[in-house]
């Protein structure tokens, strides 16, 4: 079986490599108890994070006042700032039973704009914007405004829905002059310079639209997690069940909470962290925040492989006699890489590495590699999962639906399955079951249709005066 012939592989490995990996598995195996106290620890801090402001997890209110009623129809700009992309779509929502049309288009995110100041940003996001209106010939004739949902995947703390001042960059980004500040504002102030006739109706979080884009479809959804570049993941609460917000809305009124759980354990008091952990939070633009986030999403899984290569090199164990410079360049591998280490043939695996890092791949080094990327994407999806499994212990949701959305989640075929697996061992389901009660769904698309959604149910309420 393919088991038995890696483990077969392992066996041709040096003395020495064999204990580096020993030891390796060592420090990254999260087992079933560990799993459960981590995220009872968990479920405290989302609690902690409703009671008040100023915790770990922030338990963001997001004003996306329940779930869609699958009746929301009407014709939307969308537009997603991703952490690689930007997507302009326009969308014709034509209720549960009808098809939603999808028209899109992505704009390249420059890297030094992730860097760059607030002007670029916002002027890049308006640009875009007209370019796709006038492309798609999307300008009404009697002039009035094309309502936008705006996709803002980073924390951001809301007064109302079209409103969202950032409380701090996450997944890398570090464009100055957003922190602290309003960024829908910042946004309708680029748009009014070119004359846009766009006005934004709803910021949200990516999460948050995942939930509601399935929900929209699929009645059962309650929760929408996102395992991409970061992770996190949004539910619905009561508003009396969040004791720091003051409000005069009735106490049942439900209220997706974005939670932003990538920031939990930011005090260090049970994440099982490696020295590879810390030194990717300490090389980060913001060491000390989104702790959970830097061990597990898929920003930074390429990036742990990466270190431990580096330090196994060092130590003259691994591309002995080569040139590494090409694998010491930061953030150099994604996602797909590691899930191509772990998928793919000797054969192909040793292409990419010779394309990519200029590097030739041995055996051993191949089967170390593989074992490698394994154990850091399978610690990676079972921490995940324990913030999910702290929303439902929180919750006492017993059955329904996850949906979830992201380049990890997506892309990684055993991603799921772990997830499930670390989920029953978090919640003692029984390891007979024929079915999970809590199904891990594909999210629909959240940061289009889900944005146009949570825009249609906006302008719903205001229609109808409330609020
Ligand atoms: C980061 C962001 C959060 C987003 C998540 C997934 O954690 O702070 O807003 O939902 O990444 O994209």
């Amino acid at each position: 079986s393919a088991k038995a012939s890696e483990a077969d592989g392992l066996k041709t490995l040096s003395p020495a490599l064999q204990a580096e990996l020993k030891a390796l598995e060592a420090d990254f195996t999260v087992d079933g108890p560990k799993l459960k106290h981590i995220s009872q620890r968990f479920e405290e801090e989302l609690r902690e994070g409703l009671e008040k402001n100023g915790c770990n997890i922030p338990m963001n209110v997001t004003w996306t006042l329940g779930f869609p009623t699958g009746d929301e129809t009407g014709e939307f700009l969308a537009m997603d700032l991703g952490g690689t992309n930007l997507r302009v779509c326009w969308i014709e929502l034509k209720g549960r039973d009808g098809e939603t049309v999808v028209t899109q288009e992505k704009y390249p995110l420059a890297p030094q704009i992730k860097t760059g100041d607030a002007d670029a940003l916002w002027s890049l996001l308006a640009e875009s914007l007209e370019h796709f209106i006038d492309a798609n010939h999307l300008r009404r004739e009697d002039g009035e405004a094309l309502p936008l949902g705006f996709t803002f995947s980073y924390p951001a703390t809301q007064e109302y829905v079209d409103h969202g001042v950032l409380q701090t960059w996450t997944k890398g980004f570090d464009i100055k002059g957003v922190e602290g500040e309003d960024a829908a504002a910042q946004l309708t102030e680029a748009m009014k310079k070119r004359n846009l006739p766009v006005r934004l109706v709803a910021l949200i979080n990516d999460t948050t639209g995942a939930m509601i884009a399935s929900a929209y479809n699929d009645p059962e959804t309650i929760i929408g997690a996102i395992f991409g570049t970061g992770c996190n993941a949004a539910y619905m609460e009561h508003v009396k069940a969040i004791p720091k917000l003051k409000t005069d809305l009735p106490g049942d009124t439900p209220m997706a909470i974005n939670c932003e759980y990538g920031a939990f354990d930011n005090a260090h008091r049970v994440l099982p962290r490696t020295k590879f952990d810390e030194r990717i939070d300490r090389d980060s633009p913001r060491p000390g925040e989104q702790s959970f986030e830097k061990m597990s999403a898929g920003l930074y899984l390429g990036e742990l492989y990466r270190l431990i290569m580096c330090e196994l090199h060092d130590k003259s164990l691994v591309f002995k006699g080569q040139n590494i410079t090409a694998l010491r360049k930061p953030y150099i591998l994604d996602t797909a890489f590691l899930s191509a280490l772990e998928d793919d043939t000797f054969r192909t695996v040793r292409t990419w590495f010779e394309a990519k890092l200029n590097l030739c791949l041995n055996e051993e080094e191949f089967h170390l590699s593989r074992r490698l990327s394994e154990m850091i994407a399978l610690r990676g999806a079972r921490l995940c999962i324990c913030g999910v499994a702290a929303i439902c212990r929180m919750k006492g949701i017993q059955s329904g639906h996850v949906a979830a959305d992201g380049s990890v989640a997506n892309k990684h075929p055993q991603f799921k399955a772990r997830w499930a697996q670390a989920m029953g061992e978090i919640l003692d389901w029984p390891s007979d079951r024929k079915e999970d009660p809590i199904v891990i769904t594909s999210a629909e698309d959240g940061s289009g249709v889900g944005a146009a959604v949570i825009a249609a149910m906006t302008l719903k309420r205001v229609e109808e005066g409330n609020m």
